[in-house]
């Protein structure tokens, strides 16, 4: 069977699948990039790569991402290795890691910790945007997605300059000052995970009780006693839980400044706490 033959017959069988998803499936199938496809119409294909091929499809329809069918996802122009154990790093996410190079700009040697790490697309990001000194520390519940990270950080030539600890939130951080703070830790509710395009992406990466925010709410109250003088906390959020957070903030940290900055969907998405 030739790749035309395939693909058409491939459509009209995958009707809820879009074309072009299909012609990447059997472009990984290959190990090709899209175009050999489109350049190769008439090629004869081996039966190996249809099994394969036809596998790819039958993931792709119980809502596997592709990020996962093909091991890695682009952010912030940099390639993550990705896997059922973190979750696929978002390009709203990125909006985090400009801030954050914005603000460390102006402070000499700054202690940075990345709480939820995930694949570690945060904290390698800004690692690898900023030329001068600063000290790196990222946490995760998660000891698979930890590995992740550091394989990640690894690969991307920051082997040793991240430190890497398997923390509740702050419990397992020694008491210490920090200029930045991010975190990109679970914010959705019980009926935001039913969304079916997250279905195979963590649990735990996802769900934060009820309201979305046991895990922020739990931080607030940590974090006064980890911050410098001067500092900056970026946390990602959804855009309903505004309100309450910026009472919750109110509360912890009383004279601090609260922004809220918006993704290119216009969405409030981060929320940027200072002093
Ligand atoms: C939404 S994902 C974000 C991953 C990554 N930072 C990103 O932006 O793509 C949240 C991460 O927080 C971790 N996590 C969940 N609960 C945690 C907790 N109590 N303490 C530390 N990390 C936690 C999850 O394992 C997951 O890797």
């Amino acid at each position: 069977m030739n790749t035309q033959v395939l693909l058409k017959s491939a459509y009209s069988q995958n009707p809820k699948l879009l074309p072009q998803e299909i012609d990447q499936l059997l472009a990984l199938a290959l190990h090709k990039k899209p175009e050999y496809i489109y350049k190769n119409q008439d090629k004869e294909l081996l039966l190996p790569a249809i099994k394969k091929f036809n596998k790819l499809l039958r993931r792709k329809q119980q809502n596997y991402p592709l990020a996962y069918l093909r091991g890695y996802q682009e952010f912030y122009g940099l390639k993550f290795l990705v896997n059922k154990n973190v979750l696929i790093p978002r390009p709203e996410s990125e909006l985090l890691v400009e801030q954050a190079l914005k603000f460390i700009k102006k402070i000499k040697n700054p202690k940075i910790i990345d709480l939820g790490t995930g694949s570690g697309c945060l904290i390698i990001a800004l690692a690898k945007n900023n030329p001068r000194p600063a000290e790196y520390l990222a946490t995760d519940i998660s000891i698979k997605a930890l590995r992740t990270a550091k394989t990640n950080s690894r690969r991307l030539g920051l082997k040793n300059k991240i430190k890497f600890i398997k923390s509740n939130l702050l419990n397992k951080i020694p008491q210490q000052k920090f200029d930045l703070i991010i975190a990109n830790l679970p914010y959705l509710t019980f009926q935001q995970l039913k969304e079916p395009s997250i279905q195979q992406e963590p649990r735990q990466a996802l769900l934060a009780g009820k309201d979305g925010l046991k895990y922020y709410q739990k931080l607030l109250k940590k974090l006064p006693a980890y911050l410098a003088e001067k500092y900056l906390i970026l946390l990602e959020i959804d855009p309903k839980q505004k309100n309450q957070l910026e009472s919750l903030i109110q509360q912890s940290l009383p004279n601090s400044k609260i922004q809220f900055l918006k993704d290119l969907a216009g969405n409030i998405r981060v929320i940027k706490i200072f002093k």
